[in-house]
């Protein structure tokens, strides 16, 4: 998992629950990078999973719940990195739809060892859409956060239901309807 995903992580946490809180799930995990990340490393996925899951119990807030929350932040992070992806769009539903064929294709140029999820397109209207999410990471509240705020970016809203079609979280259903 890329750095800036960990870095813009606890920055958040530092903001909302203060510097302790960020000390804490720190040391509270066993973190091969002692928990010092730079935005252009690569760490394992799986201190980002402690991180979330220490969060997730000194706060008693779901990790569902705080992935969709940072994916909301993580979104304002990606328009302002990568503004000419965001300028190829017009619409959310094409938007959402090219991340698979476009987006995370070019994602993978600047960062070829980054870890993405797949999105398949089942089915697309001009008003819906349906794709099938895949990934090992189970960060489908992360997706739901960034669609969410992709229809903001356009000045729309929708609809969206999360159908998971395993028990783990891995493969889920997105149902996504413009309001
Ligand atoms: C310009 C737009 C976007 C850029 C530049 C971008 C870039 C990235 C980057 C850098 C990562 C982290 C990869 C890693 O840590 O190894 C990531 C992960 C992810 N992205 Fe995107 N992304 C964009 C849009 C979207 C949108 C709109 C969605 C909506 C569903 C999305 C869904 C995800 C998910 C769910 C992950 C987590 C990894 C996983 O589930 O396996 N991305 N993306």
């Amino acid at each position: 998992m890329k750095g800036i995903v960990f870095t813009e992580f606890l920055d958040l946490v530092e903001e909302k629950f203060g510097l302790e809180m960020v000390d804490k799930i720190i040391t509270d995990s066993n973190l091969e990078s002692n928990g010092i990340y730079t935005s252009i490393g690569t760490y394992k996925f799986s201190e980002m999973l402690q991180l979330l899951q220490h969060l997730s119990k000194n706060t008693s807030i779901p990790i569902d719940s705080l992935l969709l929350v940072y994916a909301e932040h993580f979104f304002s992070v990606l328009k302002k990195s990568y503004p000419e992806l965001f300028a190829t769009y017009n619409d959310p539903i094409d938007m959402l739809s090219s991340i698979e064929n476009h987006i995370h294709v070019e994602v993978r140029k600047i960062y070829p060892d980054a870890e993405l999820p797949t999105f398949e397109v089942i089915e697309k209207t001009q008003n819906s859409l349906i794709m099938i999410y895949k990934s090992s990471r189970a960060m489908h509240h992360f997706g739901l956060g960034l669609m969410n705020k992709t229809f903001e970016h356009f000045n729309s809203k929708a609809t969206i239901i999360l159908e998971k079609l395993n028990e783990d979280g891995t493969e889920v259903k997105f149902l996504i309807t413009k309001n």
